[in-house]
């Protein structure tokens, strides 16, 4: 790939608040995940793993824990200087057909050198995971679809509710969460 090709990738990538619900084909999935699996990963850990929800109720679930972040924040935002406050708006993410969320194995922490000591762990293993995350990115805007970025779904109540829903294992950490569509 040449570097205008590259340049012009990175720029067709924006990030897409809204959704037609037409379902995303099983292969485009495939095709997402295999460009992940080269992302770089401290020491090769490859520590992520991911949820595709994409039955419609379901769905609803994730959105539902989601937007009551949502609305905290916006709360929470009335706390600061009108000036300081952040546009919280969830946009139509609750549109998308597709979710797709993010997580990493915390147990690939102990892969890192001196990790015990000097504790670099949890840089290592969140760089990794946002690694994930923008490859896939790239993947998507490649195949012609547009994602979302969701990282409510990162807070306590929205993270161990969607960890309870989708039975996600104890050693699997919800990291982030990517509306596709
Ligand atoms: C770590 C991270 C978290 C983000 N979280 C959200 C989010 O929760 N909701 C959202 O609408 N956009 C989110 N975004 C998207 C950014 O707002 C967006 O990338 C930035 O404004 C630049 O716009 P662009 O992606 O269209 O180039 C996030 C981006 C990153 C990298």
């Amino acid at each position: 790939m040449d570097y205008e090709s590259l340049l012009g990738l990175v720029k067709q990538r924006r990030s897409i608040r809204k959704f037609r619900p037409d379902p995303v084909p099983a292969e485009y999935i495939e095709k997402i995940i295999e460009v992940v699996r080269w992302a770089p990963s401290g020491a090769n850990s490859q520590p992520w793993g991911f949820v595709v929800v994409q039955d419609p109720a379901l769905k609803k679930q994730v959105a539902a824990f989601i937007l009551e972040e949502y609305d905290r924040t916006c709360k929470m935002e009335l706390l600061r200087e009108p000036q300081m406050r952040y546009d919280t708006k969830p946009g139509r993410f609750v549109q998308a057909p597709m979710f797709i969320v993010i997580c990493g194995d915390v147990r690939t922490k102990d892969v890192y050198p001196m990790n015990a000591t000097v504790n670099i762990g949890d840089s290592v293993f969140f760089s990794s995971l946002a690694n994930a995350v923008l490859y896939m990115n790239l993947a998507i805007t490649c195949l012609g679809l547009g994602a979302q970025w969701v990282s409510n779904i990162s807070m306590p109540y929205a993270r161990w509710n969607v960890k309870k829903l989708l039975k996600i294992p104890d050693e699997v950490r919800i990291y982030d969460m990517l509306a596709v569509g």
